[in-house]
């Protein structure tokens, strides 16, 4: 067991579920997550025509599912026809793609979410129904607040959460560049509660630096064992991966 920062033991956050051995963003991957005893699961959340939040990580659905195009074209009731789970292995067939209630109801009790807002959701008129206002709105209604961390590689999208009147879950930012002193800045200004890098950006430098802030710093996604060791070595709070099982007990 390797002594973190912020805790005893990493945090480890099941990637779009158990998604190295289930189709990612589907109930079947989130469900084998609760049932390794992943204390979070990550998913990714974008809007549909009719505006209900979806779980599914591309902006379109030729990867995942048996459709074709931009997922915002589509209505919930069309998204609710596809078949997100044979691409992965025809054992999966039948398998949807997921509204963020219904995994939150899976969810709850049993693991945190992390709710990842796709950038490409983000509306600068900023409507009520902004795609980030139904995620708190979806988390209060599951009193899930405290159970939930939000986060996006959309600065934007943050600092509306921030502003936000009322309980608000905890926030993340996410990184794809070089760390950066403005990375930290961000999360102080939104008084997040973690920075998530890419791994291969994780420096000592960043940890020291994020911990003293208050801080914690969770990398995506880590699949390999050594890795995982080595950023443990360097003080990270936990991280995301396709593979909890394989990485239970680190
Ligand atoms: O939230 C961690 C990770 O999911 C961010 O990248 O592209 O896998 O959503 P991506
Ligand atoms: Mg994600």
């Amino acid at each position: 067991m390797v002594e973190g920062f912020f805790r005893s033991h990493p945090l480890i956050i099941a990637h779009r579920g158990v998604s190295a051995r289930f189709p990612e963003n589907t109930l079947a991957a989130f469900a084998a997550a609760l049932d390794a005893g992943a204390e979070m699961v990550e998913l990714d959340v974008t809007l549909t025509r009719d505006r209900h939040l979806v779980v599914i990580h591309d902006d379109t659905l030729d990867r995942t599912t048996d459709g074709r195009g931009e997922v915002a074209a589509l209505t919930l009731s069309e998204l609710g026809q596809l078949d997100a789970g044979f691409w992965f292995d025809p054992a999966f067939s039948g398998e949807r793609i997921p509204t963020l209630d219904e995994v939150l109801a899976l969810a709850r009790g049993r693991a945190q979410v992390n709710i990842e807002i796709k950038v490409s959701a983000f509306e600068p008129e900023a409507p009520t129904d902004a795609v980030e206002r139904q995620a708190v709105v979806a988390a209060r209604r599951y009193a899930m607040v405290d159970a939930v961390v939000i986060s996006s590689f959309e600065p934007r999208i943050l600092r509306r959460l921030a502003a936000l009147a009322g309980a608000v879950p905890r926030l993340a930012v996410l990184t794809e560049t070089p760390f950066a002193q403005s990375d930290l800045d961000l999360c102080r200004e939104l008084n997040a509660w973690s920075l998530n890098p890419g791994w291969s950006f994780v420096t000592q430098a960043m940890v020291t630096a994020a911990h003293r802030d208050g801080i914690r710093v969770l990398p995506y996604t880590v699949n390999d064992l050594d890795l995982a060791k080595a950023l443990l070595n360097m003080g990270v709070d936990g991280f995301f991966t396709d593979d909890p099982v394989g990485l239970a007990g680190i």
